[in-house]
């Protein structure tokens, strides 16, 4: 049984790993693979994983590092992928460049993530290609490569049979946020319902061992006027992002205005839970005015995740010790491993998947790419049905999902000018003069990655 991880020089695989491993038995794992196109990074990296492998966790799963791709993709059972095309010098491009302009700058929503999208839909599909040439002809790939949304629509339009399921981690770390405001210590019996699509979506309930708790939850962030655990304020020092490790990611630095914005959101429609990236459509205006331009979510990671991790190789490499604290353990490597172990063991294990509608929604289109529940078994994800979905969600819902839409056409045609109807579609665009200039700006940031439009 062989998993092969593409994006090996990520900042999240030693998580990833460390879940895999946690979960070897269930797993029946033999060998992990790095695949990275970025050997030097990867080569760091490896250093923590071997580390986890063989001395953390004794695990007796192999460990290979490659950069080529047959060595990689040969007889893999499942392929994680976890790429960032262009990595963190671009995304700090896609955050900073519509700031320059007004508009929100952020790596998944608004023009950033469509810029990012741009980069990633011929990468992913290669992605695709390699598994399905020296895979096993039942591999699946689980890609948590974003913008997520924008590359399984790619997917569907591109390579329609592929055996590929896109994630996000979100909905699971706000739900683990839920469970500590809550005091519940396990989230495992904490049941949810979920409509939308990536990065855009709500919850409509959420169940502890069979009650309600949205209610009790209402009030905590109507009381808290935010949805972080007093402990996370205080001893954890949000907004202070050089202090950022450990679990607790999500709620340092600039993050903590997606928490405060979901009490924000909440006074306002209260009868659902938001997901933390609405925020940047609904207070598109608020987060332009607190965001800094020179120095953006990208800096952030730059200066506190990826700095932590490579400092932390080198002092182990010069004195043989390792803080666990430099790298991330817990919900985002848990999430995928746990798919992992639903679709080899059948478990039928609910889910939150990135798929195509198919009537799940009924008034959403059949092939809008949703984030819904569903349960996960060999034969790959049971989707829910729900009922219709109330017309302010669902015209919210047809802006972004047309707009992505039209980005990825624009990018399989190279259509200059439906890459700028995606850019004017956006809710974080004020105008098309606007949308414009953020796509020249764009292009010329993005030369070495785009497909040239006409
Ligand atoms: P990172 O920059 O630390 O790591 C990404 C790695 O991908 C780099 O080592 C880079 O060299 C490599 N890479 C780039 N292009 C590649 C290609 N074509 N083939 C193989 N490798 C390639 O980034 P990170 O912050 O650790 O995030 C990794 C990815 O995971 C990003 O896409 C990020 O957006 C995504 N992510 C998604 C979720 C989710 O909810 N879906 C959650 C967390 C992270
Ligand atoms: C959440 C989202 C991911 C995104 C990440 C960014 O986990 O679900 O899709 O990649 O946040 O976090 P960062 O710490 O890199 O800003
Ligand atoms: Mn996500």
């Amino acid at each position: 049984m062989i998993i092969t991880i593409v994006g090996g020089g990520s900042t999240f695989t030693p998580g990833i790993v460390k879940s895999i491993a946690l979960r070897r038995e269930e797993l029946e794992v033999d060998e992990i693979r790095l695949f990275d196109l970025d050997k030097e990074r990867q080569e760091k990296v490896a250093v923590v994983v071997k580390w986890i492998l063989d001395e953390d966790l004794k695990s007796g799963i192999k460990l290979t590092v490659t950069t080529d791709v047959e060595t990689a993709y040969k007889d893999a059972d499942f392929v994680f992928a976890q790429m960032r095309v262009g990595k963190y010098a671009m995304r700090e491009q896609d955050e900073k460049i519509p700031l320059r302009h007004g508009c929100v700058g952020q790596e998944t929503c608004g023009c950033g993530g469509l810029a990012y999208g741009m980069r990633t839909i011929f990468p992913m599909m290669k992605v695709i290609d390699d598994t399905e040439k020296y895979a096993k002809p039942t591999c699946w790939i689980l890609n948590y490569s974003n913008p997520a949304s924008i590359v399984s629509e790619a997917c569907r339009r591109l390579r329609p049979d592929a055996r590929i399921i896109n994630i996000c981690d979100m909905p699971i770390a706000i739900i683990d946020v839920v469970a500590a405001a809550m005091e519940i210590k396990d989230k495992e019996n904490i049941v949810y319902d979920y409509y939308g699509l990536n990065h855009f979506g709500w919850f409509t309930s959420i169940e502890y061992k069979g009650k309600d708790i949205m209610d009790p939850l209402r009030k905590y962030i109507k009381e808290h006027e935010i949805l972080l655990p007093d402990a996370y304020l205080k001893d954890k020092a949000a907004l202070n992002v050089t202090a950022e490790n450990g679990k607790d990611r999500h709620a340092k630095g600039s993050w903590y205005y997606v928490w405060k914005g979901i009490y924000e959101i909440m006074e306002n429609f209260p009868d659902t839970l938001p997901n933390t990236y609405l925020n940047y459509y609904l207070q598109q205006k608020e987060f332009v005015e607190h965001s800094n331009p020179d120095y953006t979510r990208a800096n952030e990671v730059m200066d506190s995740r990826e700095k932590n991790l490579f400092d932390g190789i080198d002092k182990y490499l010069k004195t043989g010790e390792i803080d666990e604290k430099v790298f991330y353990a817990g919900s985002h490597g848990d999430w995928i491993a746990d798919l992992a172990i639903a679709l080899k063991n059948d478990t039928k294990r609910r889910f939150l998947v990135i798929t195509e509608n198919r009537g799940a929604i009924p008034n959403l289109p059949y092939d809008a790419m949703v984030e819904v529940p569903a349960y996960v078994g060999k034969n790959g994800p049971e989707v829910i049905t729900q009922n219709n979905i109330p017309l302010f969600q669902q015209g919210l819902i047809m802006q972004q999902l047309n707009c992505e839409k039209l980005l990825v056409e624009g990018c399989i045609e190279g259509s200059y000018q439906k890459v700028l109807e995606a850019f004017t579609l956006n809710k974080t665009v004020p105008s098309m003069k606007v949308a414009k200039e953020i796509l020249d700006d764009m292009i010329e940031a993005n030369k070495e990655y785009w497909p040239e439009l006409k």
